[in-house]
């Protein structure tokens, strides 16, 4: 297993190999979990090569304060990596700020078709840009054949998958179910900041999404709306910020289903400081 820092170093490692090996890229912002794993797991399998980017990356928080306390634990990331069971060799590049951005750490501005001003682009300005800015850059350093996503975050998946054309890169973007807890919380390096009790709270989230899911067929939006609503009414340990059902392709809010359309509950909750979000799938 290799540890690579820079770019350059990185480049040099993998262009002798390009030509005869299939490169898969895990994109991640480290504190790595089973999550994490379950995507490199996967790219292990289908390429030659896996490499798996820890980088926090500053332009896409919108709260100085999260970006702060992300946890930062590389040397935990590369041991978790290197004890994955594969003959394919494992690459992690973890470079700084200045070297991947080449100079100002800034984001470009994107025009996603407005898949960035839905839930999380609404409610986290900027938040999309910085995304596409900082794939876009690790896409060049990396030039991976394949590059894995996790549904995790749906809207950041077709997000990826919009940026690939806008930036015509010859990437395969392969989607990843989410991985949860035994109790149903999905996996997520923000679940280490709660509380015991708030993680126990937290088992609510799924478990309401689970319902709307199999109350989908027989009540409407509006009500579906309103039993989220009062599900979370009162809960001492969790605020959400948003529940939405939306179109699986668009992801625009949907009032009303119609027919041959899918459609995918989203969510984002407030443990204390803590924001957390899941989404599943209805139909
Ligand atoms: P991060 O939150 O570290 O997530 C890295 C990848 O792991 C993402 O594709 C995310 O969807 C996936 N992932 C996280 N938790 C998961 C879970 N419980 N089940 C399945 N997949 C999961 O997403 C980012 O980092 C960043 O925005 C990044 C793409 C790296 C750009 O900075």
């Amino acid at each position: 297993m290799g540890v690579y820092t820079n770019c350059e170093s990185l480049s040099l490692a993998l262009s002798p190999l390009r030509l005869s090996k299939k490169i898969g890229f895990v994109p991640t912002m480290g504190a790595l979990h089973y999550g994490h794993l379950a995507l490199v797991k996967q790219a292990l399998n289908e390429n030659d090569i896996v490499v798996v980017s820890v980088f926090v990356n500053p332009t896409q928080f919108d709260n100085s304060g999260d970006l702060k306390k992300y946890p930062r634990t590389l040397d935990a990331d590369v041991t978790l990596v290197s004890q994955l069971k594969s003959k394919v060799k494992v690459i992690v590049f973890a470079p700084e700020a200045s070297d991947l951005y080449k100079g100002y750490v800034i984001s470009k501005k994107y025009n996603f078709g407005n898949l960035e001003n839905e839930m999380e682009g609404k409610h986290r300005k900027g938040h999309f840009n910085g995304v596409g800015t900082v794939v876009n850059l690790l896409f060049r350093a990396v030039l991976p054949n394949n590059a894995y996503f996790g549904e995790k975050d749906f809207q950041q998946l077709q997000i990826v998958k919009k940026l690939v054309e806008i930036e015509k890169l010859p990437v395969n973007i392969v989607g990843c179910p989410i991985v949860r807890e035994k109790n149903g919380v999905a996996m997520s390096s923000r679940n280490k900041r709660l509380s015991p009790a708030q993680f126990e709270a937290a088992i609510l989230i799924s478990t309401t999404l689970s319902e709307v899911k199999q109350n989908f067929n027989r009540m409407s939006i509006t009500e579906l709306n309103k039993l989220v609503k009062e599900r979370f009414f009162k809960n001492l340990h969790l605020k959400p910020e948003y529940f939405e059902i939306a179109n699986t392709k668009t992801l625009k809010t949907a009032k009303r289903k119609r027919k041959n359309n899918t459609y995918r509950a989203f969510i984002a909750v407030f443990a204390g400081e803590v924001r957390l979000i899941d989404n599943m799938a209805l139909n």
